[in-house]
């Protein structure tokens, strides 16, 4: 038990550092959770109006997705899956943030580049794709993320379509509040005029 248990706790702890709110901190940009939709993620620290910040919670939330899949695979090989949930859901739902955490789709981006680069590449064209197409964040991150499972059907991967089935459900729920506003015609887009109240 002791190499799952290690690998649920190393995820974990790497995923649960919360970038955003720590370089918005450290920045001098404010408390992250009460600007714009009070999200931990990059597109909220976009509406800091901070780029440069933002790309970096965009880099670090991914490679740490990507750094414990990684360190796992290295040292308890087999045990990646369980590495990744770990540091997915501590990206979700950080402790530290008494649970209140991001919606998932940068720490998801670097699990599956870890888990199976081809992979990786495809949801970070769909990811980016969409994102440069429509500017809606939450639209293309969730595209992404059930991209994620299809892909690795496609390419014959039927051993990460469980996992990345789950992790694309949560981050559906994760974005409730953004699929309510998208229905509603308020989701704002990246770098448009329109703001969160
Ligand atoms: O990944 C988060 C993004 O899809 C939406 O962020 O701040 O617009 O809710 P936000």
């Amino acid at each position: 038990w002791l190499a799952p248990a290690a690998a649920l706790a190393i995820g974990y702890l790497l995923g649960s550092i919360p970038f955003g709110v720590i370089l918005t901190r450290l920045g001098g940009a404010g408390d992250l959770r009460q600007i714009g939709s009070g999200n931990i993620g990059a597109t909220n620290v976009l509406r800091t109006g901070r780029k440069g910040l933002a790309a970096a919670t965009l880099l670090l939330d991914g490679f740490k997705g990507w750094l414990a899949v990684a360190i796992v695979a290295w040292a308890f090989p087999g045990e990646a899956q369980l590495a990744a949930a770990g540091a997915f859901l501590g990206h979700c739902y950080p402790v530290w943030l008494r649970f209140k955490g991001g919606k998932g789709v940068a720490t998801l981006m670097g699990i599956v580049l870890a888990l199976h680069w081809p992979l990786g590449l495809i949801y970070a064209v769909v990811w980016l794709g969409l994102l440069a197409g429509l500017r809606i964040s939450s639209v293309a991150g969730i595209a992404a993320a059930i991209s994620a499972p299809v892909a690795a059907a496609i390419l014959g991967r039927f051993d990460l379509v469980a996992l990345l089935i789950a992790l694309a459900l949560i981050v559906v729920w994760k974005h409730r509040e953004n699929i309510e506003r998208l229905l509603a015609g308020t989701e704002p887009r990246v770098g448009g005029r329109k703001t969160l109240g």
